[in-house]
């Protein structure tokens, strides 16, 4: 039986989970101020409903210039205080929470004016080609940010979380420091290689390991597509995504976390693997897959309006199974019911997600509100 294999516990340093389904990082724009404390009910619900690692959504570090919207979720200051109780919500039910450190770099949200105490900040100011937003970051901004990643880290240790995500995916950030395209810089954090550009993204990782410890788990979202690109691609070839992450597992990740648009989407000719699959078999490390888990499309189809439908997870279970990825992470399934996991362990229909789901509140009214 395939599904048995989502039903094994995991372990690795810090992070253990009774089972292998996390909860996808997914922004609910619903923490005004970036304080966590609406969010402890709606992810005590998920674990309740079968999930057994919480993947925050995405919380700023210490740097005014970290969120797109007035809700971003924030990882310091006075949203401290709110964060032991949920943590404490997740735990109680049995689950690892485990939060995704995230800046938004260039990246303002989509139809959003909202923006930031100090301009939008980047390597060259460009969220994309023909794209440009706020400042080019200094020498200075670059430092003040690895070392606001690094506190971040360190307060996700001390307050108790089982670990922490650093997210370099999607366009954001870190990912705009390594994308050709919007990294144009001559200096040190720039240059013609992946290699050169990926200099900024390790140095957070190193000084994100060196905050927490050599026992606490770090784990590293990537992705090849972009949010103003889905369709670009930062390797082509296997030895490239070798030559990418190599170093990033020797900077201290220990849990690489893949965001495809597709779980299945085959990623270089000649296997069905996709970049989850690959990274697995290359680097050797536990890998977290998402995209499209029980759900037909991609959740960017689902922004634009077009529903997700529920799909069999026998298929993603079987592949898990068999060793080429190690959990899955669930966005649109669990927005559309927080008893997923549940729903899948008991061979129950699993249900549709609607445009109107990304975007709902937190409470269960607004949870139960017809799709
Ligand atoms: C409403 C919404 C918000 C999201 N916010 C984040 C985020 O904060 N950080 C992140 O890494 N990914 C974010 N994502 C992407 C999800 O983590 C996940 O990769 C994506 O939804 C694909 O999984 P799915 O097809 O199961 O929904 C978000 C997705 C959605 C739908």
């Amino acid at each position: 039986m395939a599904l048995d294999a989502l039903f094994e516990p995991f372990a690795l340093k810090s992070l253990r989970t009774s089972n292998r389904i996390a909860m996808a990082s997914m922004a609910r724009w619903a923490t005004p101020g970036g304080d966590p404390a609406p969010l402890a009910d709606f992810y005590r619900r998920r674990v309740e409903g079968g999930a057994s690692l919480i993947l925050t959504e995405g919380a700023n570090p210490a740097r005014d210039a970290a969120g797109n919207d007035p809700c971003s979720l924030k990882l310091h200051g006075r949203t401290l205080e709110s964060w032991p109780g949920v943590i404490e919500a997740v735990h109680e039910a049995g689950g690892a929470i485990v939060p995704q450190i995230w800046h938004c770099g260039a990246t303002a949200k989509p139809g959003q004016p909202w923006t930031p105490p100090t301009p939008f900040e980047s390597p060259s100011g460009r969220q994309a080609p023909g794209m440009e937003r706020g400042v080019v970051m200094d020498t200075a901004a670059i430092e003040a940010t690895i070392a606001a990643f690094a506190g971040a880290a360190a307060t996700a240790k001390a307050l108790g979380f089982d670990g922490v995500e650093v997210h370099a995916g999607h366009g954001y950030l870190l990912d705009q420091f390594m994308w050709s395209a919007t990294n144009s810089r001559t200096d040190h954090w720039g240059g013609p290689t992946l290699a050169d550009r990926s200099r900024f993204p390790l140095a957070v990782v190193r000084a994100v390991r060196a905050a927490v410890g050599p026992d606490f788990a770090i784990l590293l979202r990537i992705s090849q597509w972009k949010s103003a690109d889905p369709s670009a691609r930062l390797v082509e070839t296997p030895q490239a995504l070798e030559a990418w992450l190599d170093p990033f597992i020797d900077a201290g990740i220990d849990i690489v976390s893949v965001s495809q648009l597709r779980w299945d989407a085959a990623e270089f000719e000649g296997s069905p693997m996709g970049l989850a699959g690959w990274t697995r078999t290359l680097l050797g490390v536990p890998v977290v897959l998402a995209g499209g888990v029980g759900m037909s499309g991609d959740f960017i189809q689902t922004f634009m309006g077009q529903s997700g439908a529920p799909q069999s997870v026998e298929p993603v279970a079987a592949r898990l199974a068999a060793g080429e990825f190690d959990l899955i992470a669930v966005g649109r399934g669990m927005l559309a019911d927080p008893d997923w996991g549940r729903r899948v362990r008991y061979g129950l229909p699993l249900s549709a997600c609607s445009p109107a789901r990304l975007t709902a509140g937190l409470t269960p009214s607004d949870q139960e509100r017809p799709a």
